[in-house]
């Protein structure tokens, strides 16, 4: 098992925040930036740094929707710090906090197939794909936890 702590992030750590999400930019992750959205990321959204070994090596954050789901809306981890599994242990962490009572979404790439097999080992399932969901012409599919996957 890998031993990671949760850090919690405010206003004032805003620019860690967009080192992070600048790390992890590529055609599967659309990266949070500019100071004022990422500060109003901060305020709407549960945002936590991954702490490995005494170092921050990446960034978890969700927040809750109206039908219970909690909606993770950022995950990722700096590239020399990945296939550790320090995904995988920071994801049921945040599982775990909840005790099992909340169920669990994430809007991903179709082509992310690391987050993709990273969720499915989770027992997160494919509920729909769309086309063009945030208006980068990219599709999206919706994945969430069900309580019974068979
Ligand atoms: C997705 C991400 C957070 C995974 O982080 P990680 O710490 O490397 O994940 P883990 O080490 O816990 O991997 C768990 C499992 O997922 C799968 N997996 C992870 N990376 C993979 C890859 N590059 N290729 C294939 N499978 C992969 C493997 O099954 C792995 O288990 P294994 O190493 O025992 O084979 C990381 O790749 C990342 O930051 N990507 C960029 C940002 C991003 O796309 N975030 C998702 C938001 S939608």
């Amino acid at each position: 098992m890998v031993d990671i702590l949760l850090k919690k992030a405010g206003a004032k750590d805003w620019k860690e925040v967009e080192f992070f999400e600048k790390n992890a930019a590529c055609k599967y992750y659309f990266p949070i930036n500019w100071e004022d959205n990422i500060k109003e990321f901060l305020k709407h959204s549960y945002v936590y740094f991954i702490v490995f070994q005494e170092k921050t090596v990446g960034l978890i954050s969700y927040k809750f929707e109206d039908d219970g789901f909690v909606y993770i809306n950022g995950f990722n981890v700096l590239p020399e710090h990945r296939r550790k599994g320090i995904a995988t242990e920071t994801l049921k962490k945040i599982m775990w906090i909840f005790e099992c009572q909340k169920k669990f979404r994430m809007v991903v790439h179709p082509d992310n197939k690391p987050v993709i097999i990273l969720y499915m080992k989770q027992n997160f399932v494919i509920k729909w794909w769309k086309n063009n969901y945030f208006g980068d012409w990219q599709p999206r599919l919706l994945i969430e936890t069900v309580d019974n996957p068979l």
